[in-house]
């Protein structure tokens, strides 16, 4: 692999190589992270990449498109068809980008818009303080439940007073099923747009391992990297609802798109996700997303049994949120890094410290299931995890904010010495070597 590489840029090759060796021994946890085929990777390295077609099929600003238009028609049609939508954008350069063009093609700079507060587990786009969405748009931030579901009744009470023109459900760690009915019933009492975002969940709804939103939502927004198990990128999805609300509603997210926020598309990309979509659409996809939820479900019962606090009591998808104590997701992630299980520190519901040095870590199964491991490997890395949080209990993040990172540094070494943790790593390591990475899943 890389032999052009190898033979033109070292630096770079070694580079690549040091990641391809990370990835094989090591477990991927991040539920935001997965493995693709190399038919996608194949597509991503393909001479797409060379060509510009801004416009979309059949109506483009460059000659020479015809055979890109046929690339782009595929990639849209599969998308119709699994998700079952009249209309589908497979331009978006990822996830952020489409959720920036639903509030292009669905509301005017001030207007008020509704989601899920970042703390609480929504997503940066969703109206963050810290993201561009919240400088253009007045957002109106909803929460949780102390049970860690969403708080209906104060969604309810909030849309009601803001008027929101635009509502989103989504979110980037929510471990229950989103309740799309729900929310629509309050978007609709209000005249609000729902828009759903499925970055997560995606190749969960495909496989039908979690409810659908086409029948709730007026648009789709999803990345194609996640469960879906495609190149990173993005879709929107125009839903029937969605055009009985505004007939114009599809052509508005596409001139959201191109022109208003980007330029020629990422065809390379564009491959990629029709190489997904066509896995997603065999027998074996919708068994992988039912493996993801059950794999779930075991090592939260796992980690659960072994007396570890998650979020919730447990997940209905593809995630977990442990709690970890006021400030010590960041030791725990490291700790676990040490041993060769990746995960990533997370803000926890009613978060005790910061978005910096937050509370939890988020924990996934997408990526194992990929490499086909099932309840016994779970049961396995939920006690390695318990494992190192007792390795760790006596650490604790310094009050005095800085010295937090120097804190972590040392931190750090003293892990990579650990004689204990040493002994786990190489447990993990010889799972991996029985679980190596497939290549193709059809
Ligand atoms: C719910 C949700 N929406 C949108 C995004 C943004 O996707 P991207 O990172 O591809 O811009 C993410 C990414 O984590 C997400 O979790």
């Amino acid at each position: 692999m890389y032999d052009f590489i190898k033979k033109q840029d070292k630096e770079l090759f070694r580079a690549l190589e040091a990641e391809e060796k990370r990835q094989a021994e090591g477990i991927e946890l991040i539920p935001s992270e997965n493995i693709v085929s190399k038919a996608v990777r194949e597509a991503m390295g393909s001479c797409l990449t060379n060509k510009y077609s801004e416009g979309y099929p059949h109506a483009r600003y460059y000659g020479g498109n015809e055979i890109i238009d046929e690339v782009e028609d595929l990639a849209r049609e599969r998308a119709k068809k699994l998700f079952k939508v009249p209309h589908a954008n497979v331009q978006p350069y990822s996830g952020s980008p489409a959720n920036f063009a639903v509030y292009l093609a669905t509301c005017e700079p001030g207007d008020t818009i509704m989601g899920q507060l970042l703390t609480a587990g929504g997503h940066l786009t969703h109206g963050w303080k810290a993201n561009a969405t919240s400088l253009f748009y007045k957002a109106v931030q909803y929460g949780v439940k102390p049970d860690g579901y969403l708080d209906l009744k104060e969604i309810a009470r909030l849309a009601k007073k803001n008027k929101p023109k635009l509502i989103w459900v989504g979110a980037t760690a929510y471990v229950r099923e989103f309740p799309f009915k729900e929310l629509a019933k309050i978007a609709d009492s209000v005249g609000a747009y729902l828009a759903a975002d499925i970055a997560h969940i995606a190749g969960l709804v495909i496989a039908g391992a979690h409810k659908s939103p086409v029948p709730y939502a007026h648009i789709v927004t999803t990345t194609t990297h996640k469960t879906l198990r495609g190149p990173r990128g993005g879709m929107i999805m125009v839903t029937r609802k969605g055009l009985a609300k505004d007939p114009e509603l599809a052509a508005k997210v596409d001139r959201a798109i191109f022109p208003y926020l980007q330029g020629g598309p990422h065809n390379h990309t564009t491959a990629g996700i029709a190489v997904a979509l066509h896995e997603a659409s065999t027998p074996k996809f919708r068994a992988y997303g039912e493996r993801v939820v059950k794999n779930a479900k075991a090592l939260a019962a796992e980690l659960m049994r072994r007396k570890i606090e998650l979020v919730s009591n447990g997940t209905d998808n593809h995630m977990m949120l442990v709690k970890c104590g006021a400030g010590r997701g960041a030791i725990l992630e490291i700790a676990l890094d040490t041993i060769g299980l990746t995960t990533n520190k997370n803000t926890v519901p009613h978060e005790p410290s910061s978005p910096f040095y937050p509370s939890g870590i988020r924990i996934g199964t997408p990526s194992v299931t990929t490499r086909n491991m099932k309840e016994r490997e779970m049961k396995l890395i939920g006690g390695w995890i318990a494992e190192v949080t007792k390795i760790t209990k006596d650490e604790e993040l310094p009050k005095e904010k800085s010295e937090r990172k120097a804190y972590l540094a040392s931190f750090k070494k003293r892990a990579h010495a650990d004689k204990q943790l040493k002994k786990l790593r190489k447990q993990v390591l010889t799972l991996c070597k029985k679980f190596p990475i497939p290549d193709s899943f059809v």
